[in-house]
C-alpha cells in the first residue's frame, strides 16, 4: 500500500504550477484586470462569471459559486482523485510522487461520471417499464386517473418502477454495473453483507435533473395508500437535496420569458401547471426551501412567487421561507406568497380553474414586506404602547438580516410608521453594526461577517499579512469563536513566509475547517489592495482591544482582588480610555 503523500510535497506543487495554465487550457479564459474569466464550466451561463485568479491561485464562479484550488479543479472538471490530481500535477512537472509511511488502504471511491452513467440508465429503464411492463396497466391508470397526459408524462420522463424486489438491481448487473456503484446512486438498499433490493419498487418515478439536465435522483410516488406516499434519493455525490429543485432545468427558459419563477411543494404540482402551460414552476424536494435554492433561481429571474397551502402547515413553510429569503432581498428583487384555500394545491386548483383561473390567483399573491408587517402586526396590539414596543423587538432581527439599501430603508421607515415612532428613535434601538471596517464590507452571501472571519480571511488571501501580526500567542484565552484557528494559521504563515494562499488551504484539505476555509478564501470582502495592511492593522487592533477589555471586565466582576490585579486592571482600564 502506498504511503501518505507528504503535506509538504503537495505545498510545493501547488507553488510550482500556475492554476491559471491548468484551467485555460481546458476552460479557454480571457484576461480581465489582474484576473481571468471564462463562462463557468460548472454551471450554464451566457455572460463569465467564472474567475480564475493568478495570485491567490484560486477560481471562483460568482454565478454557482464553485471554488477551489488547482487541486479542486481537477477533482471537480475532471472528476480526478485527490491522488490522482496530485499525480498528474506532479507528472507535469517531471516529479515523482513520494509516500511516507504506511496508511490505511486507499478504498477506491466511486467517480461520479459512472454515477451519472447509471443514473441515466436506470430513468431510460423506468420509463421502457412505464410502456412495456406486464402490469404498466396500473401505473398508466394512475397516471391517467390523476388526469396526467401520456404527452406530458413523456416530457418529465415519468416512468414506473415495477413491484418485486430486484428489477432494475437484476437488470443493471447483467450490464456489469457493480453493487457498490448502485447503491452509491442510492439505486439500491443493502439488507445484509451480500443481499441487496430496489429502493423504488411499484412506484411512479419522476427523474430529477441538474442544471445541465443529468439525471442525478428520483422521487416515486406510491401508486395507492403505500406509505411513505413519495419516497425520494437518498443524499448522494451527486444529489444534494438541499441546493437542486425539481424541473429548474426544464422551466429555465419558461421562468426567463414569464420574468418569474413559482416555487411549488410537489412533483405533482409542477407537473400539471406545465400541462396548464405554466412552464415557470419549480418544486423544492420534500424540505424547506434553502438560500441555495433560493440564490440559484434569482439567477434567473427577479421574482419569486412561493406557492403554499393556505393550511398551517403550509403557513409554517410560507413563514420559514420568508426567513430563509430576508438575507436575499435586493434591490429588484421581488418575493411573494400565494396562499391556496385549504385542502388545496397547484395541481387541484390549476385542474378544477384552469390556465386562466390559476393566474388570476397569481396576481394577488401577496408581497413579503405586506405579508411579514402584516404577520408582525397580527401578533402585537399596535393600539398599545406596550404592543407596538413589542411589534419592534419582532421586526428587528427579521429586518436585521435583510441586507443594507434601499429596501431594508424602507422597512424600516414601515415599521416606524406603524410603531409610530420616529426613524432616528428607531435607529437608536436597532443594534450598531460591527465596528471593525470604516469602508463597508460586503457580505456575499457566502460569509457571515465578524471580526475573526474578516482577520482569517484576510490571512488566507494574503498569508504574508501575517508578520504584521507579531506575537498571537497572547489571544489564546480570548472568547471569540474561530480564534484558535486564527492563532494557528497566523503562526503557521509566519513560519512559511513564502507560503501561499492555496498552499494554506491544502493544509487544511479533509479537516473541518477545509469548506469553510475555502469560503473565507473566495470572500469577496471588498477592500482595495493598498488598503489591505491598513485593514489587518485595524483587525488586529480590535482582537487586542478585545482581549484587553474581557480581561478588565473579568477582573471587575471579581469581589476581591490582590494589589497586582488592580495595577493590571488600571493600566487595562487606562489604555481602553486613551483609544
Ligand atoms: P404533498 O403531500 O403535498 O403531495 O407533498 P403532493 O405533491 O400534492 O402529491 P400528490 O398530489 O398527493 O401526488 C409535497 C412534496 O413533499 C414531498 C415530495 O417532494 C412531494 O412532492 N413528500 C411528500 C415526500 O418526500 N414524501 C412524502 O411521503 C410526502
Ligand atoms: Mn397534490
Amino acid at each position: 500500500m502506498p504511503g501518505r503523500i507528504p503535506q509538504s510535497f503537495v505545498d510545493d506543487l501547488i507553488t510550482r504550477t500556475d492554476i491559471v495554465d491548468i484551467i485555460d487550457s481546458r476552460v479557454p479564459l480571457k484576461k480581465a484586470g489582474s484576473e481571468y474569466k471564462a463562462c463557468c464550466p460548472f454551471h450554464d451561463e451566457k455572460t463569465p462569471s467564472f474567475t480564475v485568479s493568478p495570485t491567490k491561485q484560486f477560481y471562483h464562479c460568482f454565478g454557482c459559486s464553485a471554488h477551489g484550488t488547482v487541486i479542486g479543479f481537477l477533482m471537480e472538471f475532471e472528476h480526478m482523485e485527490f491522488v490522482e490530481a496530485v499525480e498528474y500535477l506532479a507528472s507535469r512537472l517531471g516529479l515523482e510522487v513520494p509516500r511516507e509511511g504506511e496508511s490505511a488502504p486507499a478504498k477506491k471511491k466511486t467517480e461520479t461520471a459512472d454515477i451519472f452513467t447509471v443514473l441515466d440508465e436506470s430513468a431510460s429503464y423506468y420509463q421502457q417499464q412505464l410502456r412495456h411492463h406486464s402490469q404498466a396497466n396500473e401505473a398508466i391508470d394512475y397516471l391517467k386517473q390523476r388526469g396526467l397526459t401520456g404527452e406530458i408524462s413523456a416530457h418529465f420522463g415519468l416512468g414506473y418502477a415495477p413491484p418485486g424486489w430486484d428489477n432494475l438491481l437484476r437488470h443493471l448487473t447483467n450490464k456489469k454495473y457493480q453493487h457498490n456503484l448502485l447503491l452509491q446512486a442510492g439505486l439500491i438498499t443493502r439488507k445484509s453483507e451480500n443481499r441487496h433490493y430496489d429502493r423504488f419498487r411499484n412506484r411512479i418515478m419522476f427523474p430529477i435533473q441538474n442544471h445541465r439536465g443529468q439525471v442525478i435522483g428520483f422521487g416515486g410516488r406510491a401508486l395507492g395508500d403505500e406509505e411513505p406516499k413519495y419516497l425520494n434519493s437518498p443524499e448522494t455525490p451527486v444529489f444534494h437535496k438541499g441546493s437542486e429543485l425539481y424541473g429548474l432545468y426544464r422551466a429555465r427558459p419558461h421562468i426567463k420569458e414569464a420574468g418569474k419563477a413559482l416555487v411549488v411543494e410537489g412533483y405533482m404540482d409542477v407537473v400539471a401547471l406545465s400541462q396548464f402551460e405554466l412552464n415557470n414552476s419549480v418544486a423544492t424536494l420534500g424540505t424547506a426551501t434553502t438560500r441555495t435554492q433560493l440564490e440559484r433561481l434569482f439567477r434567473h429571474t427577479d421574482e419569486v412567487v412561493f406557492c403554499f397551502d393556505g393550511d398551517r402547515a403550509g403557513r409554517e413553510a410560507a413563514w420559514r421561507a420568508l426567513e430563509t429569503a430576508l438575507p436575499c432581498l435586493r434591490e429588484g428583487r421581488q418575493i411573494s406568497f400565494l396562499f391556496l384555500p385549504q385542502g388545496e394545491d397547484p395541481d387541484s386548483v390549476v385542474r378544477a380553474e384552469g390556465k386562466t383561473g390559476f393566474e388570476a390567483k397569481l396576481a394577488n399573491a401577496v408581497p413579503l414586506p405586506d405579508y411579514l408587517l402584516q404577520q408582525l402586526s397580527a401578533s402585537s396590539d399596535l393600539s398599545r404602547i406596550d404592543g407596538r414596543a413589542r411589534f419592534i423587538e419582532l421586526a428587528k432581527p427579521m429586518l436585521q438580516k435583510v441586507p443594507d439599501g434601499a429596501f431594508r430603508e424602507l422597512m424600516l421607515n414601515r415599521v416606524a410608521q406603524l410603531a409610530q415612532i420616529d426613524r432616528e428613535t428607531l435607529n437608536r434601538t436597532l443594534p450598531s453594526p460591527e465596528s471593525v471596517p470604516k469602508k463597508p464590507i460586503i457580505d456575499s452571501g457566502l460569509v457571515r461577517k465578524s471580526l475573526v472571519r474578516l482577520g482569517l480571511s484576510l490571512l488566507i488571501q494574503r498569508p504574508h499579512l501575517a508578520k504584521k501580526a507579531g506575537d498571537v500567542s497572547e489571544l489564546q484565552h480570548l472568547e471569540l469563536p474561530g480564534i484558535q484557528l486564527f492563532i494557528e494559521i497566523t503562526q503557521l504563515a509566519q513560519q512559511h513566509p513564502d507560503m501561499t494562499s492555496a498552499a494554506l488551504l491544502e493544509r487544511y484539505r479533509g479537516t473541518e475547517y477545509h469548506k469553510h476555509l475555502e469560503k473565507l478564501a473566495v470572500w469577496d470582502h471588498m477592500i482595495t489592495t493598498e488598503d489591505l495592511d491598513q485593514e489587518f492593522d485595524a483587525v488586529m487592533r480590535q482582537l487586542k482591544e478585545r482581549w484587553m477589555s474581557q480581561q478588565a471586565t473579568q477582573l471587575l466582576h471579581k469581589t476581591h482582588l490582590s494589589e497586582s490585579e488592580k495595577s493590571k486592571l488600571r493600566e487595562l482600564l487606562q489604555n481602553r480610555r486613551s483609544k
